[in-house]
């Protein structure tokens, strides 16, 4: 097979082309993107010194010690906030699912639009850069009183995900497999518009509550539940994988837009007795529910 002289040109062009040649192009984009991800992280840093100082801190971990989850007013800086909402909101045009599921172990509910965790990865930079900043993860460990960690483990699958409730969806009472949640409200809603997260403080000699015992011991504990309405840009931290929690149904106008980030603790991760617990909360709040079909 004859070979053209141009053909011939193009592919020594091609072979001889010097490594220094095409790597700057690489590197000028890999810096770029370190560039913007510090960026990001020394704005959140900034902001959390600034609106989170050591007294504010101390209160918020005291109302964490003794309910188990907190409201943080204002947790992102505005300019981020807004890009967040921004990417979610897009992810949800183009690939959000509206699930209405029934979980048998626990008979409870879920409607809502979900993004789960390799979208909402590949849709928004902002999800990765968070879900990675060590200015949230401290922040929430001060609040904790214990070092969160990242999660990558195969009972972490929804590490980070965003839900999307709006009029007649809600969030049935559930614990998650993870023990940490920060959840992020990217677009709130009035209290009189519903979709209110309730919280069901239980006693410690009952935690972690079992998914087949959350129905009674919800009802039980009913006297001890709070309810947070929480406004857009602020955000809920708790030991979701410990106490049961719900979103109430949204009943009035407008969307509520959430990310939860799921971490575990230093401890948290290294005890056998939590691991075997989460493998079977897993199984019976993941593997079960995400299973069945929707309801007609
Ligand atoms: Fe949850």
């Amino acid at each position: 097979m004859s070979v053209t002289r141009a053909q011939n040109a193009r592919h020594q062009a091609v072979a001889i082309t010097p490594k220094h040649l095409i790597t700057p192009q690489l590197a000028d984009c890999d810096t770029r993107l370190a560039i913007a991800q510090t960026a990001t992280e020394r704005s959140i840093a900034t902001h959390i010194e600034k609106h989170f100082p050591a007294d504010r801190l101390a209160a918020l971990k005291t109302q964490f010690d003794k309910n188990g989850s907190v409201q943080l007013d204002h947790i992102l800086p505005e300019k981020i906030h807004r890009q967040y909402l921004w990417e979610i909101e897009r992810a949800f045009k183009n690939s959000g699912e509206e699930h209405h599921l029934i979980n048998n172990e626990t008979r409870t509910l879920r409607k809502y639009k979900k993004l789960p965790y390799d979208i909402v990865m590949r849709e928004s930079i902002l999800a990765q850069r968070l879900y990675q900043s060590k200015s949230l993860q401290r922040l929430a460990s001060s609040i904790v009183g214990d070092t969160v960690t990242e999660l990558n483990d195969e009972f972490a699958k929804d590490r980070v995900v965003a839900h999307q409730l709006s009029k007649g969806l809600s969030h049935g009472t559930h614990v998650d497999p993870k023990l940490i949640a920060l959840v992020l409200i990217l677009k709130g809603l009035p209290k009189s518009a519903g979709g209110g997260m309730r919280f069901f403080n239980v006693p410690p000699r009952h935690r972690p509550v079992y998914p087949e015992k959350i129905k009674a011991i919800t009802k039980k504990y009913r006297a001890r539940a709070k309810t947070f309405y929480l406004p857009g840009n602020s955000a809920h931290i708790s030991l979701a994988g410990e106490l049961p929690h719900e979103v109430l149904p949204v009943t009035g106008p407008g969307t509520r837009v959430n990310v939860t980030h799921s971490y575990g603790t230093v401890t948290s991760d290294q005890s056998e007795q939590r691991k075997a617990y989460e493998r079977y909360v897993y199984e019976k709040e993941v593997l079960s529910t995400d299973k069945r079909a929707p309801i007609a």
